[in-house]
């Protein structure tokens, strides 16, 4: 019979952002925007571009987390790999990062529901420790989004970034970990937030494979998003009892200052107890969560026994909010060696290569925008004039 465990306390957690820095500035060298729009719009100053694979950064991550709780790779029962950024679908990219921590005990899985894909992963495997099936895990949030971002596209180019964060999970008798969830999904909208180019779907259209075509609806992504996330915050702090002066700290997802202001509002949280890492780091999707939570604890603001709350919204448009009671540790026990190698150019020398290897008005017009997707943009419209 497999051993049950209320909790799932988090024992261990770590953070691998890439060193290379892309302003606003730099990304107004080849796209017809400013830095005044881009701050004033998304509160964004600078992101982070990787010169290393998703999987080297997940590693990395998940190598500080497993340092900080002193727990061994040859000690981990399950390792999920949260994100929509896969070198390649098969094999799984939590594999690869099983390999290189030597994990060899591990069962490993992706869970791609994007932006939310780390809470997702947080609330899964709390569920699985919680029910015996595992004791230790490793949840990761990673997205390597600049080698597949449009980048003539200004509306969604300046947005994201590059980046990784990863907890240890370990079964627990005393009270922490995640307390309380809300899980959702408003599919109704999930024609605003697409990236064409990706799936079995676009086979047999003449879409050269790696070409993508951002298709993003922003206002209604923007409504949706404070809808969902101030939803789902209102519930599980409604389900469990617990009121906006109880929260010491908020980690929501971080695709918008505006957004995050919108949310805390909702919650009559002030934003002296959100944690804001946008302007630093851009959109990282399913990063944005832990990396937040990680410099969180790196400047004091988790203190042991502390509440976070912690909401998201990503692609679907999936939604969540998660309850954390944070435990009696907030200092690492050890730390790991694993280090990025130096990056041989600039965040603005990597992002032109990539750009150069990228054709979007020749191929994509003609793959991406054929006549079979009209029903999909077709939707979108409506949607947009409905909302
Ligand atoms: N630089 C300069 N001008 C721009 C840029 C840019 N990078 N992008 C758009 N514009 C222009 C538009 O063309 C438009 O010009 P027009 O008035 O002449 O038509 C004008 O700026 C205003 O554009 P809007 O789209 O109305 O700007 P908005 O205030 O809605 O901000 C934004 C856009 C930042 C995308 C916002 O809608 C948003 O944050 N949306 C939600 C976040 C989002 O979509 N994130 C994607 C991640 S998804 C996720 O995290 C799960």
């Amino acid at each position: 019979m497999p051993t049950q465990s209320k909790y799932a306390a988090i024992t261990g957690w770590g953070e691998a952002l890439p060193p290379a820095v892309l302003t606003n500035d730099d990304l107004s060298t080849f796209l017809d925007t400013s830095d005044e729009w881009i701050t004033q719009r998304t509160g964004m100053k600078e992101r982070r571009v990787s010169h290393v694979s998703a999987i080297e950064m997940a590693t990395i991550a998940s190598s500080r987390a497993l340092a900080c709780a002193g727990l061994d790779a040859a000690d981990l029962d399950l390792i999920i790999y949260g994100g929509c950024s896969n070198e390649e679908t098969v094999p799984n990219s939590a594999s690869g990062v099983q390999i290189a921590l030597g994990a060899t005990r591990a069962a490993s899985m992706d869970l791609n529901t994007a932006c939310t894909s780390f809470l997702y992963g947080l609330s899964t495997a709390t569920s699985m420790i919680q029910s015996g099936v595992v004791r230790n895990a490793v949840v990761i949030g990673v997205e390597l989004i600049s080698r597949y971002m449009d980048w003539s596209n200004r509306n969604v180019a300046v947005l994201f970034g590059d980046g990784a964060a990863a907890v240890v999970l370990q079964a627990s008798v005393t009270e922490s970990g995640v307390v309380g969830t809300v899980l959702g999904c408003d599919a109704e909208s999930r024609q605003s937030l697409r990236v064409r180019g990706m799936g079995t779907g676009y086979t047999g259209h003449n879409v050269t494979f790696g070409d993508m075509l951002w298709d993003f609806d922003g206002q209604v992504i923007f409504k949706r998003a404070v809808l969902g996330m101030s939803g789902a915050a209102e519930r599980v702090m409604r389900e469990h009892g617990v009121t906006a002066a109880d929260i010491d700290l908020v980690v929501p997802h971080q695709a918008n200052l505006r957004i995050i202001e919108a949310v805390a509002k909702h919650a009559a949280v002030p934003m002296e107890r959100v944690m804001v890492t946008v302007h630093k780091y851009g959109n990282m999707s399913a990063a944005t969560v832990p990396v937040s939570l990680v410099d969180a604890l790196t400047e004091g603001r988790v203190k042991p026994g502390s509440l976070l709350l912690m909401p998201a919204f990503g692609g679907g448009l999936t939604f969540c909010a998660l309850l954390v009671r944070w435990g009696e540790r907030t200092t690492p026990l050890g730390e790991s060696s694993m280090t990025f190698p130096p990056a041989t150019q600039s965040a603005l020398e990597m992002v032109n290569t990539i750009r150069a290897g990228q054709d979007p008005h020749g191929r994509s017009q003609a793959g991406l925008l054929a006549p079979v997707f009209a029903e999909t943009r077709r939707e979108t419209a409506e949607r947009r004039h409905a909302t």
